[in-house]
């Protein structure tokens, strides 16, 4: 690939890996996204959270992939493993996060494929995901074949206030499809 960044998942998260993602996800909300933080969000927050997903990496509950540049970490995006024992053929893809450095150059498209690429050396079959109704995510996951399932108005707010829809969508990861490898 000729893109100016690589995608490669993280098997452990040091403390200068969690002061770029904070920076990541602090640019993410700033910028607008309904993320699950409110706007204003401290480093201080954003940092906590980030510990939070380095024990669910470390602990193999969660799986984290990154897309560096020239400047450090400018995308990401999780599995969540951890779900109930009836459930061990899916993950959830969460926290899809592109720097608005980097964003409209194929980063985030390129980080869903390698999402599906792991979940699939996971042994996974299934992907779950919510993601803003008609927003630029939403857009992007039903470009790449994701499966829409339906609407929840008024499901979260926005980070300065407002609330809005949520959509579900899902990914059958036994149909065949372009998925890339992170070695792509
Ligand atoms: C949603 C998000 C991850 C998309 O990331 P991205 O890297 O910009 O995604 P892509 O570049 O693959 O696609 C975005 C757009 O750029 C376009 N694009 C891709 N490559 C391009 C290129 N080389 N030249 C011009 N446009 C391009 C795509 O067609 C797409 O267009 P559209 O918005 O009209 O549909 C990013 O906007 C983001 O992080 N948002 C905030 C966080 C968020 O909402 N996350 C989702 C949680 S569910």
């Amino acid at each position: 690939m000729t893109a100016g960044w690589r995608i490669r998942r993280l098997r452990g998260v040091d403390d200068a890996q969690i002061q770029s993602l904070a920076d990541v996800l602090i640019d993410c909300v700033e910028g607008g996204a309904s993320v699950s933080f409110m706007h204003p969000i401290t480093h201080e927050r954003s940092v906590a959270f980030w510990r939070e997903v380095a024990r669910g990496v470390a602990s193999n509950q969660r799986a984290l992939l990154v897309a560096e540049d020239a400047q450090g970490i400018c995308g990401t995006v999780q599995l969540i493993f951890q779900l109930p024992e009836n459930q061990p053929h899916r993950a959830d893809l969460a926290k899809m996060l592109v720097h608005r450095r980097a964003r409209r150059q194929g980063l985030g498209a390129a980080l869903v494929r390698a999402a599906e690429a792991t979940a699939r050396e996971c042994g996974k079959t299934l992907l779950v995901l919510d993601a803003v109704t008609d927003g630029d995510a939403a857009r992007l996951y039903e470009r790449l074949g994701w499966t829409r399932v339906g609407d929840i108005p008024g499901y979260a707010l926005m980070p300065r206030g407002g609330l809005c829809s949520t959509t579900y969508f899902y990914r059958d990861l036994r149909a065949p499809d372009s998925g890339a490898s992170l070695a792509d």
